[in-house]
């Protein structure tokens, strides 16, 4: 099997990390390299995280580096109220410091792509890194082999605003941007489809009691999240946002959606708000894949068997224990 080349671009963030769990624990995948975006915390952080994680899966060999520090031309507001102020969940895993992150994410991404054909990005943060790179070397973006972005929401509610959610809301000038230039229909994994996805106490307890180290340290880093969704929206667990997005460039089959014209509000009282034109108002090529349907029990199946490495056929039986259907999917 030829392993697909990717590049994750994210801001981790408690869900940002449990997508690298996934993604590092998936052999379809040969992960070149993960850049750092300004998001739920500062570049810097984010980056300290993303080598955590790394070290906690033993994959300090995959190179991460250091992008943009602000939005393109917003005020930078982070999430810490949502994942820690440390970015995960207040764990304060120490830093790694055999290895450190690399600067020049934006070189790092245009020249992996002017030199490679068959490269898949995944931006599971702000698009400013994405956008600059954009606005940097346009050409070298049209090699890119798939782009998939978590953000946005289609008919969901936002997470930020009433229309909003947070990636597409911090920097609302890149989203666009990137929107107006990718070269690539975006696959979008917006909120109508990533709020299916709560990670529950029974399937953390499940986790734990499978894995105990694995399981113990998403319990560590997910306790603080896992307080925050019940605080702001009566959500017993967390919406594990960004793991989707990387499931879904494992597996296409896991989401489905429509193509459309896509757009993102940049000012105004819907700041960040992504809007799809399905009835063609503005008669603009597509270029956008909107997913709005998941298979749930397929994620779960996908995400334990790999990051916990849970089993057949007990790991269904679980899953049907907990009231998810293979027919819902
Ligand atoms: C997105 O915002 C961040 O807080 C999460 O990491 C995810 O990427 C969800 O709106
Ligand atoms: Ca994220």
């Amino acid at each position: 099997m030829n392993a697909k080349k990717v590049i994750i671009d994210c801001d981790p963030g408690i869900d940002d990390s449990l997508a690298l769990m996934l993604a590092v624990a998936s052999p379809e995948f040969d992960i070149i390299g993960i850049t750092i975006v300004c998001g739920n915390v500062p570049t810097g952080l984010g980056a300290e995280n993303a080598l955590k994680i790394l070290q906690q899966a033993q994959r300090l060999d995959i190179p991460v580096y250091l992008g943009a520090t602000q939005p393109l031309k917003r005020e930078y507001v982070s999430a810490q109220d949502t994942h820690g102020m440390d970015g995960l969940g207040e764990s304060e895993l120490p830093n790694v410091t055999t290895v450190r992150p690399h600067v020049g994410a934006i070189g790092f991404l245009n020249h992996t792509l002017q030199a490679n054909s068959d490269v898949t990005v995944i931006a599971l943060g702000p698009l400013t890194n994405i956008a600059l790179a954009l606005q940097q070397e346009p050409a070298a973006w049209q090699h890119v082999s798939e782009f998939v972005s978590m953000g946005g929401s289609f008919h969901s509610p936002g997470n930020c605003s009433p229309v909003a959610e947070y990636n597409y809301w911090c920097d609302p000038d890149a989203a666009q941007q990137v929107y107006a230039k990718m070269p690539v229909p975006i696959k979008m994994i917006g909120l109508d489809v990533t709020r299916q996805i709560v990670l529950t106490p029974s399937l953390l307890a499940y986790a734990q009691r499978v894995n105990p180290v694995v399981g113990g340290f998403i319990a560590q880093i997910t306790k603080f999240y896992f307080d925050f969704h019940w605080q702001q929206e009566r959500v017993i667990g967390c919406v594990i946002n960004d793991p989707l997005a990387v499931a879904y460039a494992l597996d296409p089959s896991l989401c489905q959606g429509f193509t459309s014209y896509t757009t993102v509000v940049t000012d105004g009282i819907a700041l960040g708000q992504s809007i799809s034109d399905t009835a063609n108002f503005w008669h603009q090529p597509n270029n956008s894949l909107i997913l709005t349907e998941v298979a749930a029990f397929r994620f779960w199946q996908l995400f334990l068997n790999r990051v916990i490495n849970a089993q057949e056929p007990e790991l269904s039986d679980i899953l049907k224990q907990l009231h998810y259907t293979e027919a819902q999917g």
